[in-house]
């Protein structure tokens, strides 16, 4: 009897203390939604060891990683305190299951966050970026950008290594196809558009994913077009050429930043304080956080400013660098840097705070496993399809239409010949993410259900990609010679653009040119679609064609969107965000360059110095007119009120957008400025026989004003022209 009394009370005692430790862990204040995030982050701080902190600030792939720069085989036993995985899952199935590991096997369950390169889509793919840019509607690549965020947090992906914001102005350098042009205005307007697409209105919910502003901070000047190498930047330069997209992503809440690989004259990005504190912490205030690019803190090796990974450590931890991505550098050192009173308490405090805030806003300590959901739930809604044929649509640009070429009407027989024709695959473009080429409609299998029972559409291969064998080029001139006009399709491979894939020359193969030269001996109208990630040279084939268009690398629309523009279903809109340099020997070519000291000399001998297509070329199926540009003042001090207004009449016989550019010059400052600087643009429909007036509200000290080396905006009094097209007027600030 005395045995079973003192066996139920044993039990009572150990029941009630489990009851209470359970309640105990579920009342730990951290783990309370109720609770303010920053108290939870704080009460979390004071539980963790030393380790458990240093991990959080190291990131892992879960898999072997899908870009071929960075293969590095998965970490065979992934630990559940991991702060951040790289997820190459299309599921959240794997996800979940290690997430489990996280917040069950672990002493204080803290939920791993996981990223992926989000770039351009997840599994419903738009245009890449610089072909978004070519549409000049940031409201629509805001729209894509939430397509992208729902797709992939579903699939078990809380954050996207993207936007990428790197102004660049050279060609040859392949990860100009996943920025936003060579202007700073354009990068900034569309850093913010997606940081909102991607972010919402709330980071927690389940269709929202954390952006990434990619790569802080110069990346795009990479010397000679080539990657990971020296970029020399001023700091004048860094302040009116680099900063501003930056600002305007942080501004739109970007919840983290990437820092880049390249060297800023002579202090890397990953262990530059300048940038990585004393501007974006400091004075922007920026309270998320920090992860380095793949490798890019061990990289401080070989770019000689760090001996050891130790010491890679120690400079990109003290710059301002939180998280480590694949360098297994802070994992391996920072623990001992702490021990040894290198990195004090408080800054590794400091830095595991701001990846907890993150953690925290996106909803991951409260709903750590993403819900499980069917494909068909997850991906290709016709909604989002929608968006991204809209978006390939307006970023295709004309670049050329002889004689009203296109659109193509009254043809019964149309000859498309090339290596493009019936390419799915290269029409993904680089960082492709989950994107199927499968679903993918090829340009020739677009065209012949676009003009069916209008037209017998032939195909003919022509030529490779590259190489010098021209043995189909009989049966293509063959086929072609049978029909009324020849599509020619051509441009470049998926893996020709993108990271680590730059060229020496921005012209297309010999064999692609050889093969137009050939058939143009047809005396046929010769019509050259592209599918690129860069500029191209075209120098060559601009005289013998009659029409030539850029429909970049699409994505999931494929070919579709151009056959729109072939049959005139869709009037095209695009308009360059990179100039097109007469040859590769330009470059660096870039409309809002600085002045010459003898404009009139100075110029090459050999080839002209103006570009084959300039910077916001793009050509439409209908006319617009501009009226003279009026001012709402001529004269003004520097807190005057300024109004530009011009009014835009649609004089063709079809409707059509039009973006229309505003322009400031500065011929006299303090500090040279460039030639022309883009500082506002408006995109609308006009329909035929309508005018329709832009408006641009300039913010005089924003717009006339410049900054300095020191990022201090200023606005001197004298003379500035604002300009549209090949219009201008001159407005006085006095003081
Ligand atoms: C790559 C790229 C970066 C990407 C990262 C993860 O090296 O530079 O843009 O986000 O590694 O794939």
């Amino acid at each position: 009897m005395k045995k079973n009394i003192i066996h139920c009370l044993v039990f009572l005692i150990v029941f009630t203390s489990t009851l209470f430790a359970g309640n105990k862990k579920d009342k730990l204040l951290y783990k309370d939604a109720k609770q303010p995030i920053e108290k939870r982050i704080e009460d979390l701080l004071s539980r963790m060891t030393l380790e458990e902190k240093v991990m959080q600030l190291n990131q892992y792939t879960l898999g072997r990683n899908d870009n071929a720069n960075n293969m590095a085989d998965p970490v065979n036993d992934i630990p559940g305190e991991i702060g951040s995985l790289i997820y190459f899952s299309s599921n959240p199935e794997l996800r979940n299951k290690v997430q489990k590991k996280a917040i069950e096997q672990t002493r204080l369950g803290i939920p791993i966050i996981f990223g992926y390169d989000v770039i351009h889509g997840f599994r419903t793919l738009y245009p890449i970026s610089l072909g978004q840019a070519s549409s000049w509607n940031p409201a629509l690549v805001e729209k894509a950008c939430a397509v992208a965020a729902q797709e992939a947090r579903m699939s078990g992906v809380d954050w996207t290594f993207s936007p990428m914001i790197d102004v660049a102005r050279d060609g040859r350098w392949g990860r100009v196809a996943e920025g936003y042009g060579e202007d700073t205005y354009t990068n900034a307007i569309f850093a913010a558009a997606s940081v909102k697409g991607y972010q919402g209105n709330d980071l927690s919910s389940e269709k929202n994913v954390a952006a990434c502003l990619k790569h802080y901070i110069g990346y795009g000047a990479s010397e000679a077009g080539r990657d990971y190498v020296y970029t020399e930047i001023s700091k004048q330069t860094l302040w009116d050429t680099y900063m501003l997209p930056y600002e305007a992503g942080v501004k739109a809440g970007a919840a983290t930043l990437m820092s880049s690989f390249n060297d800023i004259s002579g202090t890397p990005g990953s262990a530059n304080y300048y940038t990585l504190t004393e501007v974006l912490k400091n004075r922007w205030k920026h309270d998320g956080f920090v992860v380095s690019d793949w490798g890019s803190i061990e990289q401080l090796r070989p770019q000689g400013v760090a001996a050891n990974k130790k010491e890679a450590a120690l400079k990109a931890f003290k710059a301002g660098l939180e998280m480590d991505m694949m360098n297994r550098c802070y994992d391996n050192h920072l623990g001992e840097l702490v021990k040894e009173g290198k990195v004090s308490q408080e800054q590794l405090n400091e830095a595991v705070r701001r990846v907890l805030r993150v953690k925290f806003r996106l909803g991951l300590f409260d709903r750590p496993y993403t819900p499980e959901s069917t494909e068909k739930e997850r991906f290709y809604r016709p909604e989002n399809l929608k968006i991204a044929e809209q978006l390939a649509e307006e970023s295709i640009v004309l670049l050329k239409n002889q004689n009203k070429t296109l659109p193509l009407r009254r043809v019964s027989k149309i000859a498309v010949v090339g290596p493009m024709a019936k390419s799915q695959w290269n029409l993904l473009g680089s960082w492709a993410a989950q994107g199927k080429s499968e679903d993918i409609p090829s340009i020739f299998d677009a065209i012949k259900a676009e003009y069916k029972n209008q037209a017998e559409v032939s195909y003919a291969l022509g030529c490779e990609f590259d190489g010098n064998d021209r043995s189909k080029f009989e049966e293509a001139k063959s086929i072609a010679s049978k029909a009324d006009v020849i599509l020619f399709c051509l441009g470049e491979k998926k893996d020709w653009s993108g990271e680590n894939a730059s060229r020496s020359s921005i012209a297309l193969p010999k064999i692609q040119e050889d093969l137009v030269m050939e058939l143009k001996k047809l005396g046929k109208p010769v019509i050259l679609i592209l599918s690129n990630g860069r500029p191209l040279e075209l120098n060559g084939l601009e005289p013998i064609s009659d029409a030539i268009l850029t429909m970049w690398q699409p994505g999931t629309p494929g070919g579709k969107p151009l056959a729109g523009v072939l049959s005139g279903r869709v009037n095209p809109s695009g308009k360059l965000a990179m100039t097109f340099p007469y040859s590769t020997g330009q470059i660096p070519i870039y409309y809002n360059h600085r002045r010459s000291a003898r404009p009139h000399q100075g110029k090459y001998q050999d080839i002209p110095i103006a570009p084959l297509y300039e910077f916001a070329h793009g050509l439409s199926y209908t006319t617009f007119q501009y009226a003279d540009l009026k001012a709402s003042a001529l004269s003004l001090k520097p807190d005057g009120k300024l109004t530009m207004e011009i009014a835009v009449t649609n004089t063709g016989d079809v409707d059509g957008y039009e973006t229309v550019h505003w322009f400031i010059n500065d011929p006299v400052s303090t500090i040279s400025r460039p030639v022309k600087e883009l500082k506002f643009f408006e995109k609308k429909m006009i329909k035929k026989g309508e005018t329709a007036t832009y408006q641009f509200i300039v913010d005089l000290k924003r717009d006339f004003g410049f900054i300095d080396e020191d990022g201090e905006r200023f606005l001197e009094a004298g003379d500035y022209y604002v300009m549209v097209k090949d219009k201008k007027i001159k407005i006085e600030i006095v003081n």
